[in-house]
């Protein structure tokens, strides 16, 4: 008769409960249309994406707007008119990318508006003016869920960064308001979005929809600069360094090595897991 000792049940024993265990918990090989299941709350995504239109603003104002001015290119609010060869102000960059932004299949909302509005279109109604209130007075962005709209909506202050901003506001004609001051809140971005949550995929599409939103309001301006008398000449140089300005490529370049890190770190440091 053959002995069966002990440790050899024992040993068959554990080897059993540990292809049982091995069975049951061995991670499963994600299937690609599994990996939308991984997602992050909407207000991260547009946190993100409000971020990279900050940079885009700060880009055109500061170093196409503003050195542009001193190289005498010209900037005009009716830049459309046929009879005017001029740039797009500032805010209407913005409303250029949220022009490309509607036609695009990505389902986001971009709109800048003002209680205290020089385009009466721009004024907030409602929800927004009262949601608007809050982010004057903590000078930061807020989250909400607006009924009406049935949209998860991300609105964050436009400050008057720099002179140009309360010079122009405060001597327009249709300005209701003549005395904005340096940093004072002025307006807000609201980003709008039907889903409280998105996917990764989802945050990139978002991402490539809004990149090429300034691509297309750039590209605008470009348009203009080449029926300039004497225009600038259009490549690698900035109009700091005369009169030149960045050609698409550039501009975009630009763009992404200072939007990208930081759209990154937003990314890494809210997905993080708590250990
Ligand atoms: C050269 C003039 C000019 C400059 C410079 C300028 N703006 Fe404006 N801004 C306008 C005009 C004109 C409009 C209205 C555009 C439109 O028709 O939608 C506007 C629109 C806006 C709006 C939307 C509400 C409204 O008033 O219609 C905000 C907010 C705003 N600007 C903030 C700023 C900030 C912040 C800066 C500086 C970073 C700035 N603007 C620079 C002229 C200017």
């Amino acid at each position: 008769m053959i002995q069966i000792s002990k440790s050899f049940v024992l040993s068959i024993f554990v080897l059993m409960v540990l292809a049982i265990y091995l069975f049951v918990t061995a991670p499963v090989p994600l299937k690609e249309n599994e990996l939308e299941t991984f997602t992050l709350p909407i207000q991260v995504a547009l946190q993100i994406l409000e971020e990279e239109n900050d940079v885009a603003r700060n880009l055109y104002t500061k170093a196409i707007v503003g050195a542009g001015k001193k190289q005498q290119i010209k900037f005009d609010e009716n830049w459309e008119d046929d009879d005017i060869i001029a740039g797009p102000l500032p805010a209407q960059f913005m409303k250029l990318t949220a022009t490309s932004l509607e036609q695009s299949p990505v389902q986001l909302g971009l709109f800048l508006g003002s209680d205290y509005a020089i385009n009466k279109a721009n004024n907030f109604e409602g929800e927004q003016r009262k949601n608007f209130q809050q982010v004057r007075e903590t000078r930061k962005p807020v989250f909400f869920y607006s009924p009406d709209a049935e949209r998860f909506a991300y609105m964050a202050p436009d400050i008057a960064s720099a002179k140009p901003c309360i010079t122009c506001h405060n001597d327009h004609d249709e300005s209701p308001k003549t005395d904005w001051k340096l940093n004072d809140v002025m307006g807000a971005a609201t980003w709008t979005y039907p889903k409280d949550k998105v996917g990764y995929k989802e945050l990139l599409d978002m991402m490539q929809a809004l990149r090429a939103g300034f691509e297309f309001s750039y590209q605008a301006f470009l348009k203009e600069v080449s029926l300039m008398d004497n225009p600038p000449k259009i490549g690698d140089i900035w109009p700091k360094n005369g009169r030149y300005v960045p050609s698409v490529e550039a501009f975009m370049d630009e763009l992404t090595s200072k939007s990208s890190s930081s759209s990154l770190k937003t990314l890494l440091l809210t997905t993080k897991v708590s250990t």
